[in-house]
């Protein structure tokens, strides 16, 4: 998820670190319950936020074996966007979910690195994580940027204060290298936010990627440069690749891994749009997550993360599809640095072994809308999932 509507709560100042950290441990998640050999599994690595959780009820509810949630750095600091996972985790008595919280930093990148290349390149409409820090906007709800990867901005929890823990055992790529391990060619990689853990767990298991079953991302926009420049600023922000830019190495190492099959949810993602009229319908049927969503989600921003989730869901989503071998450019000098390049096969470059991957152009937006209106309006709870 990029760019997220502000929210802002009636939250008091920020407290210390360790007066922050929720005390108790959620209870111990059987993964071999109500699992049968063909349940699809799948581990979703996000940028959570307040009503950031679509994507994995749409999981869920589509019977899929949610293994744990990773975070990460994109549109604010790993330990945050965890916190979130928890938060809106816990609303819905989710808490048997596991979130592994991930890479505080991306590979090379920082906020005065990233404040640079914006000086030459010039400024992103949405700067996520790397917005310069300020400290009047978090109390007023934002979520922190730049600074303390470690700092917690309590305000921005409109879902309430997660009061279970993180996994502490392990890190998110860890995790993911150990859960795909453990079930070769099962599962499924989602990432809506940037792909530092992705390329962590890449580089530490050199089989990690040829045996999970494939990775399915949000990002990759291709040829928006003109729609950068011809509408409003939201426009243009609508059409920047935040996830992908916060970590370009990442994303190279991520796309040029040997996952047997990547889909990239990137231009199809702003198609369809969060309307008023369908928050409302979604919000027929009350329940802790279609509050969040009829509260925070807003209307501004399409339904990207939820796009991606869906076509990973279900492939039959995709009215049209192509693909291509697709590279990162990872020049710091140069303007598109973090966006994808796209080849035809007869052109690809020979002096690298870049990737053939499925590039959705168009979605069924009803099915969509579908898929979305189950999930958050039948949301499972632990006891469904242990049963
Ligand atoms: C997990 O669930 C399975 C199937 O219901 C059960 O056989 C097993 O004993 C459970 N394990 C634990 C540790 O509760
Ligand atoms: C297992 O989970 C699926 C999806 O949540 C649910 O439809 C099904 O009823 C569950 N099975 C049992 C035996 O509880
Ligand atoms: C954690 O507990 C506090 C106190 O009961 C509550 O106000 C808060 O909403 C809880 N957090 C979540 C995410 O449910
Ligand atoms: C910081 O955030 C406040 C509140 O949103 C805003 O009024 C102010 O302009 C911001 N400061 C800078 C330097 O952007
Ligand atoms: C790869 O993913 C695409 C898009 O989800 C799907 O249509 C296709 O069937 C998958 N291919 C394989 C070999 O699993
Ligand atoms: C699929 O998308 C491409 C690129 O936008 C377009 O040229 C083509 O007409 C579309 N095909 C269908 C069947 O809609």
């Amino acid at each position: 998820m990029h760019l997220v509507a502000k929210s802002f709560a009636a939250f008091t100042a920020l407290g210390s670190l360790a007066s922050a950290l929720p005390k108790s441990t959620p209870p111990a998640y059987n993964a071999t319950s109500n699992t049968t050999a063909c349940q699809p599994k799948v581990i979703l690595d996000n940028d959570w936020s307040p009503a950031g959780f679509i994507p994995y009820l749409q999981a869920l509810s589509a019977g899929w074996e949610v293994l744990g949630l990773v975070s990460d750095t994109a549109n604010s600091w790993a330990l945050q966007t965890g916190l979130h996972a928890l938060a809106t985790l816990e609303v819905g008595d989710l808490g048997c979910i596991p979130v592994y919280l991930g890479s505080d930093y991306p590979l090379l990148n920082t906020p005065k690195l990233f404040q640079a290349w914006e000086y030459v390149h010039g400024v992103l409409p949405w700067e996520g994580a790397f917005a310069p820090e300020n400290l009047t906007a978090e109390a007023e709800g934002s979520d922190p940027t730049s600074g303390n990867p470690k700092r917690i901005s309590r305000a921005a929890f409109t879902e309430g204060f997660p009061n279970i823990t993180a996994q502490s055992d392990m890190s998110a790529a860890e995790f993911m290298v150990q859960q795909v391990r453990k079930y070769p060619g099962e599962v499924s990689i989602y990432s809506a936010g940037a792909l530092t853990n992705i390329a962590l767990a890449v580089r530490m298991d050199p089989s990690f990627a040829s045996n999970a079953k494939e990775l399915v991302i949000m990002g990759g926009y291709i040829d928006v440069n003109l729609l950068q420049t011809t509408g409003s600023v939201l426009l243009a922000d609508l059409n920047s690749d935040i996830n992908l830019m916060i970590d370009p190495e990442a994303s190279k190492i991520a796309f040029t891994a040997d996952f047997p099959n990547i889909t990239f949810a990137g231009n199809v993602a702003n198609q369809v749009m969060s309307t008023q009229s369908f928050l409302n319908e979604l919000h027929e049927v009350v329940n802790p997550y279609t509050d969040l969503i009829y509260n925070y989600y807003g209307t501004q921003f399409p339904f990207w993360d939820e796009t991606a989730a869906a076509l990973m869901l279900d492939p039959s989503l995709a009215l049209n599809s192509t693909s291509f071998y697709v590279d990162v450019d990872t020049s710091y000098a140069s303007p598109s640095y973090g966006n994808i390049h796209a080849y035809q096969k007869a052109l690809a470059p020979r002096g690298q072994d870049l990737k053939k991957v499925n590039y959705v152009l168009e979605i069924d937006e009803a099915g969509l809308k579908a898929q979305i209106k189950k999930a958050v309006q039948q949301p499972p709870t632990c006891a469904d999932l242990s049963r």
